[in-house]
C-alpha cells in the first residue's frame, strides 16, 4: 500500500530537470511533478532510515550546512540536522538567540556573514514572512525554508503529502480538512499550495476571526462549523492556536474554542471511518486536539510525520545539493 504511487526514475525528465530549482523557498515555486520527484526521493530514505543502516550513505561528506533559526524550533530544526548528518554533512546550528541578531545586525549583514563562511546549504526559519526570499537572493548556496512568518513552510507540506500518500495510498482525489488557526499558519498555507496541486479537495475549518481573506482564491472551501467542514473527509489537519502571532484577542477563551472547534472522538464521528488525523507539532492537548485522538496509533499520523520530516529533509538535501557535488545532469 506504502508505495503505489511511486513513479519509475523514468518517469520524470532526466538530471536537473526533474526539480529546476536552485532554492526551495516555498510550495508555490513548484509543479507536481517537482513534488512527486521529492517524495519518491524520501521513499527510499524512509527505508534506509527505518533499517537503521541510516548513516551509510555519506553522499554530503565534505559539505557545510548551516541551520540558521531565528525563531524557536523542536522538530524542525533536529530533524534538518539529523538529515543533514545521515547524509553525511558537517552540520552547524545558529540560534538567533545567541546571535549577533539580538545586537542589531540586519538580515542582509547575517546572510553575508553566513555566505562568506562559503557553507554548501541554508536552512533559514524567520518570523518575517519574505526574509527567506531576501536571504536566498544573496547568498550563492541553496537556501532551504523552514518557515518564514506566516507564508511557507515548504517541507512541512512535503512531510504532510508523504504521510497521507504512505496512510491513503495516493494524495489525489481525498478530501482534507484543515482545521484551526489558518490566519497565522504557514504551515496551512504551503499544504494548501501542495494539496490542491496534487488535485484534492482542501476545506478550511476555522473561526471567522481565523479565516485568511479572499480563501476561494487559494480553491479552497471555507467553513465555519466544524462538524460541517469535516464531514466526509478523508483527512483532518488540525493547527495549533498560534498565540505568538496573534495582537489582540481573536477569541474569547481557549476553553471556548475547545467546545467549537477542537476536535474531539464525538466531532471525529463526521469524518470518514477511516480517516486519519494530522496535526504539524507542536500541539496543545485539551485545545484544538483531544489526546485520546492524538495518542490514537490508528487514526492520529503525529509521530509519522515527524518521522517522514527527516525523510524528506533528505531528499531536499540531497536534491539541492546535487549541483554542487557535480551529480552528473545536474549543471
Ligand atoms: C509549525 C511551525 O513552526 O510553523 N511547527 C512545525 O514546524 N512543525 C506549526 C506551529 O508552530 O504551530
Amino acid at each position: 500500500m506504502t508505495s503505489s504511487t511511486i513513479r519509475p526514475a523514468s518517469d520524470y525528465p532526466p538530471g536537473g530537470d526533474a526539480f529546476r530549482h536552485r532554492h526551495l523557498t516555498g510550495i508555490a515555486q513548484l509543479t507536481p511533478w517537482e513534488i512527486s520527484y521529492v517524495l519518491d526521493a524520501a521513499e527510499e530514505w524512509v527505508d534506509l532510515n527505518r533499517s537503521g543502516a541510516a548513516k551509510h550513505d555519506d553522499r554530503l561528506a565534505g559539505l557545510t550546512i548551516i541551520n540558521a533559526f531565528f525563531e524557536n524550533s523542536t522538530r524542525t530544526l533536529l530533524s534538518f540536522e539529523i538529515a543533514g548528518k545521515r547524509l553525511g554533512a558537517d552540520v552547524v546550528n545558529m540560534h538567533a538567540a545567541q546571535s549577533s541578531v539580538k545586537k542589531g545586525e540586519t538580515l542582509i549583514d547575517t546572510a553575508m556573514t553566513l555566505n562568506a563562511m562559503r557553507a554548501d546549504a541554508i536552512v533559514i526559519r524567520h518570523a518575517s514572512s519574505g526574509a527567506v526570499q531576501l536571504i536566498a537572493d544573496k547568498v550563492d548556496c541553496p537556501v532551504l525554508n523552514a518557515g518564514d512568518g506566516r507564508h511557507e513552510h515548504p517541507t512541512q507540506a512535503l512531510l504532510d503529502a508523504l504521510t497521507i500518500r504512505r496512510r491513503k495510498g495516493r494524495v489525489e482525489g481525498l478530501t482534507i480538512a484543515i482545521c484551526g488557526d489558518v490566519l497565522h499558519s504557514r504551515v496551512a498555507r504551503s499544504n494548501i499550495l501542495a494539496l490542491t496541486l496534487l488535485g484534492n479537495e482542501v476545506r478550511i475549518v476555522a473561526p471567522p476571526t481565523l479565516t485568511p481573506p479572499a480563501m476561494e482564491r487559494m480553491h479552497v472551501t471555507t467553513f465555519t462549523d466544524m462538524d460541517e467542514g469535516i464531514k466526509d473527509a478523508d483527512v483532518v489537519m488540525m493547527l495549533r492556536l498560534q498565540n505568538e502571532r496573534m495582537d489582540g484577542a481573536y477569541l474569547p477563551s481557549a476553553r471556548e474554542y475547545h467546545a467549537l472547534y477542537g476536535l474531539t472522538p464525538k466531532r471525529l464521528e463526521q469524518a470518514k471511518p477511516d480517516a486519519i488525523v494530522m496535526h504539524p507539532g507542536p500541539m496543545n492537548r485539551g485545545v484544538e486536539i483531544d489526546s485520546s485522538i492524538a495518542d490514537d496509533a490508528d487514526r492520529s499520523t503525529i509521530t509519522e510525520q515527524v518521522e517522514m520530516g527527516v525523510a524528506v529533509r533528505m531528499a531536499c538535501l540531497d536534491i539541492l545539493t546535487r549541483r554542487q557535488r557535480g551529480v552528473p545532469g545536474w549543471n
